[in-house]
């Protein structure tokens, strides 16, 4: 196994109830680095933008609308194999699918509102990292 860099990010449902702290725990807990943090509130462009790949789908409109919603904690996380282990971390995209001890299980309202964002494979991890962080704000 390699030591990998993946996207994550902690939605405006998360945010709001102040989960910012309890949900980076996670992340340190199962031996990530957060090697890189800001909190933004996106514009609707720049939600669009991340989210372009979904653009045809009959939730983009509420997807961008929830990411609008709040701050979005936006990070970078260091680890072995950290794209598919943080993806098991999350848990489902829909939180009634979510295994037990996963933050979505834990955390998250709605399929919509489901409290983190992860990347998925590799290009897309480089992709939205780039798309948030400059290489200076990364400090591994
Ligand atoms: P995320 O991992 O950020 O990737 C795309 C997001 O779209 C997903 O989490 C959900 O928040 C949202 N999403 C996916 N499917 C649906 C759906 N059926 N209804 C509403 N939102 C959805």
């Amino acid at each position: 196994m390699a030591v990998e860099r993946t996207f994550s990010m902690i939605k405006p449902d998360a945010t709001r109830r102040n989960l910012t702290g309890a949900i980076t725990k996670m992340f340190e807990d199962a031996g990530f680095s957060v090697i890189a943090s800001k909190r933004v509130w996106m514009s609707r462009r720049e939600a669009e933008g991340f989210y372009a790949v979904h653009k045809e789908r009959p939730f983009f409109g509420e997807l961008v609308e929830s990411m609008c919603s709040g701050p979005t904690i936006v990070q970078v996380l260091q680890g072995e194999n950290a794209i598919a282990r943080n993806r098991e971390i999350m848990g489902a995209t829909n939180p009634s699918d979510a295994a037990e001890g996963t933050i979505r299980k834990a955390f998250a309202l709605s399929i919509g509102e489901n409290s983190v964002h992860g990347s998925d494979a590799p290009e897309t991890a480089s992709q939205e990292i780039a798309y948030w962080f400059s290489e200076t704000e990364i400090v591994g």
